[in-house]
């Protein structure tokens, strides 16, 4: 075997840089990508019969009621009685299965799922920084979470039962008022979809749609993020302020030709021009903004945990053991890069250009083989060790 410490990255085995579309290809019953993304994609909603094998979506009823009941998990819990709906958060005690119309709904399914994991995967030749997590619903009969849209685009998946979509590009979005969580008021379906397990309804953000489980049913929902623009700009000019010593000089304000002015109380025209020649330093340049994003785009959700190895091999066997078995991210980090800067899980990673380019490659697939992790300069292997204690990353490249 060869000395992991001694080869540089640069001789890493190549492969393909980009995941493969192949996977959602299938999902979406042979529509290339590509064309997806061209004529689909944030335009209209798409309908496809038996689009995943069932077999995969097999996560029993009983295993999500249990992550509903679990307070590291996010979860809600939706019912209705007549026309009044009531909305808990969880951890929430299971609600007897023979009552109607209740749903129990467990977000980031994919962080305590393998099965749910690898559906997500097949979306990873979208970007990164847009996906969000496999959402999974469990209704009995009746249950649904009402007439709504939602701001992104979602696949929603049936993997259990059958459930009843309607669905309509209505332009009146408006709610009712006061309920605690958004129904529309003035919702009229245009088009109907009776899902069975396998079956894939696809919606572009503020499509409007109401599911309804015409018996037990579980839908998996992979879902998009669309962060607010505003608020992204607001945590830049955040992160401008922490960071103004860097960008702006100490220097203070002087006056050497004052004149005495007619008016004492008005604010000087020399300070603002001072102060505006100041701010036009301050550089909103395309790299730093990339890297801004990547930064706090690749932060783990609040209350995300990671497990970390409760015994860690030591370096020298965690060496051997990656450069047998390849390694891969845990399901819980996310990395994304830019071409300065590669982040992981919110921090970004000063790498020398060999380094970064290995990293951006095992971002882009979340692992890396046997092959080229027994290529690793000893930087980046102390690195990679780092990230295996803390949890970020898993020997093997697949999940056993
Ligand atoms: C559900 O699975 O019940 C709701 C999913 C959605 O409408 O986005
Ligand atoms: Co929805």
């Amino acid at each position: 075997m060869s000395d992991p410490k001694t080869q540089s990255p640069d001789s890493a085995g190549s492969k393909a840089a980009a995941p493969s579309p192949a996977a959602l290809k299938r999902i979406l019953g042979g529509m290339s990508v590509d064309r997806f993304l061209a004529d689909v994609w944030h335009r209209e909603p798409l309908f496809i019969k038996g689009a995943v094998d069932p077999a995969r979506l097999a996560i029993e009823p009983d295993a999500l009621l249990a992550l509903g009941a679990d307070d590291r998990v996010e979860s809600r819990l939706v019912q209705k009685r007549g026309e009044r709906w009531s909305l808990g958060h969880g951890p929430v005690p299971t609600p007897p299965r023979a009552r109607r119309d209740w749903t129990l709904l467990v977000q980031g399914a994919n962080l305590h799922h393998p099965a749910a994991d690898a559906l997500l995967d097949d979306f990873r030749c979208l970007p990164h920084a847009r996906l969000d997590d496999v959402m999974i619903s469990y209704a009995v009969e009746g249950g649904g979470v009402g007439p709504h849209f939602d701001s992104y685009d979602v696949f929603l998946i049936q993997a259990r039962g059958t459930r009843r979509w309607r669905i309509s590009a209505q332009k009146d979005l408006s709610l009712v008022p006061d309920l605690p969580l958004k129904i529309l008021s003035n919702f009229e379906y245009e088009q109907e979809f009776i899902c069975e397990p396998g079956d894939l309804l696809y919606l572009p953000p503020r499509y409007a749609h109401d599911g309804v489980a015409l018996d037990e049913c579980m839908t998996w929902s992979v879902g998009f993020r669309a962060p607010a623009l505003g608020e992204l700009a607001l945590a830049f000019l955040e992160r401008c302020a922490e960071h103004s010593a860097d960008m702006v000089n100490e220097e203070r304000y002087a006056d050497p030709g004052l004149k005495r002015p007619r008016h004492p109380a008005a604010v000087p025209e020399g300070m603002v021009e001072a102060v505006e020649t100041e701010l036009r330093k301050l550089r909103f340049d395309r790299a730093r903004i990339a890297d801004f994003l990547a930064e706090c785009l690749s932060e783990p959700k609040p209350g995300v945990v990671f497990d970390a190895p409760a015994k860690p091999l030591g370096f020298a066997k965690f060496l051997q053991a990656i450069s047998r078995n390849g390694i891969r991210l845990s399901p819980a980090s996310l990395m994304l890069h830019t071409p300065r800067e590669v982040s992981i899980n919110g921090e970004s990673f000063d790498a020398t250009e060999s380094e970064g380019r290995w990293l951006r490659q095992f971002a882009d697939s979340r692992h890396a083989s046997a092959d080229e992790c027994a290529m690793l300069g000893e930087n980046l292997a102390e690195c990679l060790y780092d990230w295996y204690r803390a949890g970020w990353l898993l020997i093997g490249q697949a999940a056993a």
